[in-house]
């Protein structure tokens, strides 16, 4: 489906029937990754609709918006097999029909500016966009988002309740290849030397997550070992950092509740990863 009007009438229809909906929003060109989501969906609401749009607004001028694998058929045929109730796959100019540059902006303060939204202006305020233009599309109950962009499920959160959005957001455990690798439909921008290293940058993560568990006091000093590993292995890194799992801040010594986060370039690639972890108490 990729009409506006029809969408709704299904929705209401559904509404009408009792059911919740749950909605789990793609950039399409589909992994094991959201197809979890799409089967947490199904836990939490008996429909469950995919949006699939390649979003103009989140993209940077110098980024991969024309490259960005486009499968609309095996898609298609994915969600099906994973019990998905409704696709929908609005064209772009039913989405901007003012034109993207033309369209009202939803911009989420803070969180939109540190880490990967320093990195890409205006990343995360194109994100904000298009979600919250799909939530009033779809009028979900439920909308499931993937951990593996935990950043972006924050700036999400903080969206739905800055904005009083009477929706659910649930994040979703990140999936990945058996070799630790984060699914991403960015990996197959990776030749077979950068396939084979990819899974190190998860595996710096764990590093630096077994050197806070066993106590190591310096966070500045383990996160620049990590930068220069990584650098060291042929990545590109933007950034490793220690942050508190609530709001992505410098963590103070009492938070127990922190997520190391990173992102790197590898060829033209950007890969991102994070792993949360609950300090031990200290007494
Ligand atoms: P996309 O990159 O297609 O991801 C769609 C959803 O799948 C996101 O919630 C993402 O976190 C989740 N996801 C991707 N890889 C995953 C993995 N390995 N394990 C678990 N979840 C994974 O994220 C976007 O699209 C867009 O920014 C979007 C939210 C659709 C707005 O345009």
């Amino acid at each position: 489906m990729s009409a506006i009007d029809p969408l709704r009438q299904q929705v209401a229809q559904w509404r009408q029937q009792g059911e919740r909906i749950a909605l789990v929003p793609t950039m399409g060109n589909l992994h094991a990754g959201h197809l979890a989501l799409v089967e947490q969906a199904r836990q939490l609401a008996p429909k469950v609709i995919a949006s699939l749009f390649v979003n103009p607004t989140q993209f940077g001028p110098h980024e991969d918006f024309s490259a960005y694998p486009r499968t609309l058929a095996a898609d298609q045929a994915k969600l099906a097999t994973a019990g998905c109730d409704l696709l929908f796959a609005p064209s772009l100019t039913s989405v901007y029909p003012q034109g993207a540059e033309h369209t009202t902006r939803v911009e989420v303060p803070g969180l939109s500016d540190i880490l990967c939204g320093a990195c890409r202006p205006g990343h995360f305020a194109g994100v904000a966009q298009v979600v919250c233009k799909l939530f009033n599309m779809v009028q979900p109950d439920i909308a499931v988002f993937g951990e593996k962009d935990r950043q972006q499920l924050l700036v999400i959160q903080r969206m739905v309740a800055d904005l009083n959005m009477p929706i659910t957001v649930v994040g979703s455990p990140t999936v990945r290849e058996a070799d630790g690798l984060a699914m991403s439909s960015r990996n197959a921008y990776l030749d077979t030397e950068q396939r084979r290293l990819a899974p190190q940058l998860y595996h710096t993560l764990c590093t630096v997550k077994a050197k806070l568990i066993s106590g190591e006091p310096d966070y500045p000093a383990m996160e620049h070992t990590a930068v220069q590993q990584l650098a060291a292995m042929g990545f590109r890194p933007d950034y490793v950092r220690i942050v508190r799992a609530q709001d992505y801040a410098d963590p103070t010594p009492s938070d127990t509740a922190l997520v190391i986060v990173a992102a790197a370039w590898l060829g033209r690639a950007r890969l991102i990863d994070n792993i949360a972890i609950t300090m031990p108490l200290r007494g």
